[in-house]
């Protein structure tokens, strides 16, 4: 689940290049769009017939004569399920969505604006019991880091204040709205660039892959990231 109240930070982006990615790697891929701007839901109408296919889910729409459980239907046989989460999502609806995540990544621009709002949604996450209670997986991704990496570190002070792991940091490059606007993710487009854009994915996708399974939930095991309960004091 991607996850940060705070608008334009790349929750979409990395949700729709996680798509693109499993998909590519031959797993059955669930994209569920929960932002009504439907900006996941778009990219995923103008996703090329040739490529790996990803079942859509515009969770944000109520349609008529559905039920939500029936509308919110994982498919049976889905392997990897992305879910991309609005702008200004709060109470009750955050706890409520990250309840059915088992990882949380938080995509974070590094900005003072970026910081204050990253440290009010650990705040939040800290009062979901069940993120507190099961070790659900967290961590932040920084996106858009400027060429030179300058300005990143009273962000990552903060991240590390509050427990939360960096997984990557993905580089500011046009390669992500020229991928976006065809459908495709970045591992999907060629060009001078690729691999070094690549590169900035690898360590998330193994963090996300090193979790996968059951262990990833419980709380004794130590040695990936997690912001609870090791790491930040649960309130009382
Ligand atoms: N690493 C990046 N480099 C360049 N542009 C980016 C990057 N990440 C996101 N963007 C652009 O920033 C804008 C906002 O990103 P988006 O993923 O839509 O944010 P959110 O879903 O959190 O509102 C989009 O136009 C997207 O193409
Ligand atoms: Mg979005």
């Amino acid at each position: 689940m991607l996850l940060n109240p705070k608008g334009g930070c790349g929750k979409t982006t990395i949700a729709t290049n996680l798509a693109a990615y499993y998909a590519g790697q031959g797993f059955l891929t669930a994209l569920f769009d929960h932002d009504a701007q439907g900006s996941s839901t778009r990219w995923l109408e103008m996703r090329p017939e040739s490529r790996a296919a990803i079942h859509g889910v515009a969770a944000f729409q109520n349609p008529i004569g559905v039920t939500r459980s029936f509308q919110l239907r994982v498919p049976l046989n889905a392997e990897r399920v992305i879910v991309d989460t609005p702008a200004g999502l709060a109470d009750p609806h955050l706890p409520n969505l990250v309840r059915t995540a088992d990882t949380i990544i938080v995509p974070v621009l590094p900005s003072p604006i970026d910081i204050d709002a990253v440290l009010s949604l650990v705040e939040a996450l800290r009062r979901v019991e069940t993120v507190c209670k099961y070790g659900v997986r967290i961590a932040a991704v920084v996106n858009r880091v400027p060429a030179y990496r300058s300005g990143l570190k009273p962000l990552e002070m903060a991240l590390e204040t509050v427990g939360l792991s960096v997984a990557t940091r993905l580089r500011e490059t046009r390669r992500y709205p020229r991928a976006s606007a065809r459908g495709i993710g970045v591992n999907e487009l060629g060009g001078i660039g690729r691999e070094r854009c690549l590169d900035d994915w690898r360590p998330l996708w193994a963090w996300l892959e090193n979790g996968k399974g059951h262990e990833a939930l419980t709380p004794e095991h130590q040695s990936r990231p997690r912001l609870f309960p090791d790491r930040v004091a649960a309130p009382a």
